[in-house]
């Protein structure tokens, strides 16, 4: 149990020991100066319910826990309470957290969970617009399978389509050039530009084009080898990217919007025998109370066009089906763009309605913002293509490779290598997840490799100024032993942050909103920096040397713990 659940329980039996029964505790940590930083304000809600005054009640909770070691409790304003930790509770707790290897972070009950991320679309090239469900999907990934849940990593690319029509129309066009295809291949972005330029301009190419998609379609086996090898070519592509970003999504990961293909006619069926299916103009549709136009007008969602082609809303429908029919999932949870809400909560409307998603089972959209230049226009390059994501990791290490080589140039190359890689790829990265997921945010380059502020730079040299600590004096962080003593302010607030890791992460997950792990990271070396200042470690008398190296170290682990599950690396030495 985290920390304010734990705290959250013991006013909650005193509240029951007073005679209170039937309302919440409410222990939530305060913003107060000092240390304890937990306050409980169930007694408000209680009153009103009792008719009776908050304080009264607030004093008969603390008369209950008066004589507790645990923690003084102090009646404040109107009849809150507020909650100070006592020395002997943290420095217990402490050493509890530090013999374990989770650092005290309980795994949750078992629950299993599908998260939709990343998702490319395999006819063109990764670009910075997949960061964003990239980044904070893997994150989700990472936290709750820390946290003991069965994670089901699901890449639902987009592999199917007109568009695929032109590619291949595009690839026969010079496939009697092995080397020529070959080389063109490489640049998925280009191949993608030169296929679309000439649909658009050649009109016999278009119309072959279109056959293209037909044949396709039906299985064509010379359409089938050449669409197989663009899609290899493009999903090596994607994990040459996933590896450099330190992404957890493997090839096995991939199940392709064609994998539902052979499903599609059975949603259609199934829909039909709900008696959810209408057709308007010749499309097979669902018509939902629940979704209007601005006209007022019923909107349909599409499950079946007029030509017999199957939409983006079927592919999405039939997998809905199969992850909560075949796969069980208790959760599935959705990291795609803000532009796809409505298209999201259609499908997942509709899904209920067929009676695919189970009432125990949760189907969640995690909307996004974009990535926008300092000027607050979308993120472009000068012609107005997107921004490759593969060239913006690679700007990222040679930025970063330039500052590493500035503030420290005796480092050995190949260590300059390795920490630029992991300062830029981390700083990408880190710049995502430190905002709300929700809002827009602005992509610089100076924030994000800056070391002072909240950035992964920042952390990561934290890290490294803690870990020489160790080395400077030749100490081997397994043999550290002793107890915690807390005996200065510092210590303590160091301590009560030390023992929220687990509360964070608890509060990560209820809106996968990973900058809250960010803020409390950041807060974390902040706290550190402030009792390195005021609590001499190195020259303090032996046993309080030994003490204090403890939170030291329980420091590094937490930060290192914490930026882990954010996918960010961190270096001994930088
Ligand atoms: N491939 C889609 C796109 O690029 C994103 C897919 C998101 N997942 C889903 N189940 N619809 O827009």
């Amino acid at each position: 149990m985290n920390l304010k659940d734990h705290l959250d329980a013991r006013i909650l039996v005193a509240m029951h020991a007073a005679g209170i029964s039937d309302a919440p505790a409410v222990v939530k940590p305060s913003s107060r100066t000092g240390f304890g930083h937990y306050q409980a304000n169930g007694m408000m809600g209680a009153a009103k319910s009792l008719k009776t005054n908050p304080r009264a009640l607030a004093e008969k909770v603390t008369a209950v826990l008066c004589n507790d070691e645990d923690f003084n409790l102090e009646i404040a304003g109107p009849g809150f309470i507020n909650i100070t930790l006592s020395d002997t509770f943290l420095s217990n707790k402490l050493s509890e957290v530090r013999g374990s290897p989770r650092l005290g972070v309980e795994e949750h009950a078992t629950r299993k969970f599908v998260i939709d991320y990343s998702a490319p679309n395999l006819a063109k090239e990764m670009h910075i617009g997949h960061l964003r469900p990239t980044t904070i999907g893997d994150a989700a990934v990472r936290i709750l399978e820390f946290l003991g849940q069965d994670v089901i990593r699901a890449n639902h690319v987009g592999d199917w389509g007109a568009q695929f029509g032109s590619l291949l129309a595009y690839m026969e066009q010079i496939a009697t050039d092995e080397e020529a295809l070959g080389a063109e291949l490489k640049d998925l972005e280009r191949f993608y530009q030169s296929a679309s330029a000439l649909f658009r301009e050649d009109e016999a190419f278009a119309t072959k084009a279109r056959g293209y998609v037909v044949k396709l379609q039906s299985g064509d086996e010379r359409c089938m080898a050449l669409w197989r090898r663009f899609i290899n070519e493009s999903v090596t592509h994607c994990q040459a990217v996933y590896d450099k970003l330190n992404i957890t999504l493997t090839p096995a990961d991939i199940m392709a919007e064609s994998a539902y293909n052979d499903d599609l006619p059975v949603v259609v069926k199934e829909l039909h025998q709900n008696g959810l299916l209408v057709t308007s103009d010749g499309a097979k549709c669902v018509f939902l109370d629940e979704f209007k136009g601005k006209d007022g007008k019923p909107l349909p969602a599409i499950i079946q066009k007029s030509d017999g082609g199957y939409p983006y809303m079927a592919s999405d429908l039939a997998a809905v089906r199969y992850r909560a029919q075949l796969l069980e999932t208790d959760e599935a949870l959705y990291f795609v763009g803000a532009p796809q809400q409505l298209h999201l909560r259609q499908v997942f409307a509709v899904a209920t309605a067929a009676g695919y998603i189970g009432v125990q089972q949760k189907f969640r959209h995690l909307p996004f913002g974009s990535i926008m230049k300092s000027d607050g226009t979308p993120f472009k390059t000068r012609d107005g293509a997107a921004v490759k994501l593969a060239s913006v990791l690679d700007e990222a290490i040679d930025r970063a490779y330039k500052i590493v080589s500035d503030k420290n140039p005796d480092l050995a190359e190949e260590d300059k290598r390795n920490v630029a890689r992991v300062v830029g790829i981390g700083a990408v990265k880190y710049a995502e997840l430190s905002k709300n997921r929700i809002t827009d945010y602005i992509f610089s380059w100076d924030t994000m490799l800056s070391f002072e502020g909240n950035t992964a730079p920042y952390l990561q040299y934290a890290y490294t100024r803690i870990r020489s600590i160790f080395r400077r004096e030749k100490i081997d962080t397994e043999t550290l032993s002793g107890d915690l003593s807390l005996t200065e302010d510092a210590e303590r607030l160091l301590a009560v942050k030390l023992l929220q890791f687990s509360e964070i992460l608890d509060n990560v997950i209820e809106d996968y909103q990973a900058n809250i792990l960010c803020n409390y990271l950041f807060e974390l070396a902040g706290m550190f920096m402030s009792f390195y200042e005021s609590c001499p470690v190195l020259k303090a008398q032996p046993e309080l040397k030994a003490s204090r190296l403890l939170l030291v170290d329980l420091t590094a682990r937490t930060l290192h713990q914490g930026l882990d599950l954010l996918g960010i690396e961190t270096v001994e030495q930088m």
